[in-house]
């Protein structure tokens, strides 16, 4: 899993890719009428884990296009992946790499949080969804949103949830998301 970067990294990914092969596609929610066969989707791209060399291949820059990120030198890059690589069965960040230019094109993260309660469960969290603007409307983040979702029931979460924005509600209505009566989302924001 791990080759000797050019840089001197070692590149590896965040998690086992095997289980993103083992995921039962029939359990996808969402309708596809293009994409024949979901985790190899046509023109070149490929759904896998997070690399450490995702780096050097525009993943930050993608994130740019979802939020604040600020300038993340390679080493800052490094030691905050390998912190989460260091929290097993934890950090699963998808990501969608065109093997034409050599860029990641799409992500989402799904963070399962380990519990006491509903007898040491797991609670999924669906976080940082992002398509490129070049390549939005391919069917692409109804696949990633699908993937977190399986892969959340595969990991034995007894529940999966997001926060999202009203444009987006539809969107995540279509993979069983659905807005609870009577529960608020809240937060406090200390910096951007
Ligand atoms: C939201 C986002 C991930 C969707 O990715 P995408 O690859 O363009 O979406 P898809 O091509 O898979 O679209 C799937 C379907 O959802 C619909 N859809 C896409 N975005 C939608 C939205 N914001 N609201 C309602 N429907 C939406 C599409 O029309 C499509 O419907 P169809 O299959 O019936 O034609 C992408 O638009 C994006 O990255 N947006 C900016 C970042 C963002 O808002 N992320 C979510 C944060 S909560």
């Amino acid at each position: 899993m791990a080759d000797v970067h050019e840089n001197g990294y070692l590149d590896e990914a965040l998690f086992d890719p095997s289980v993103l092969n083992q995921l039962d596609m029939s359990q996808f929610k969402a309708e596809y009428k293009n994409v024949t066969t979901p985790l190899t989707p046509e023109h070149n791209l490929q759904i896998r884990p997070l690399h450490l060399e995702d780096y050097d291949k525009g993943y930050l820059d993608l994130l740019k296009q979802l939020t604040t990120v600020g300038d993340v030198t390679r080493e800052e890059f490094v030691d905050r992946f390998q912190k989460m690589k260091a929290c097993p069965d934890t950090y699963y960040i998808v990501v969608i790499e065109d093997l034409k230019s050599g860029q990641i094109i799409g992500s989402a993260t799904l963070v399962k949080e380990q519990k006491f309660i509903h007898h040491l469960s797991s609670r999924g969290r669906v976080e940082d969804v992002i398509v490129s603007d070049l390549y939005r409307g391919k069917e692409l983040g109804k696949l990633l949103v699908d993937i977190l979702v399986c892969l959340s029931q595969q990991l034995n979460c007894y529940k999966v949830s997001l926060e999202c924005k009203d444009d987006n509600l539809k969107f995540y209505c279509q993979f069983g998301f659905e807005r609870t009566p009577g529960q608020n989302f809240m937060q406090q924001r200390f910096y951007d």
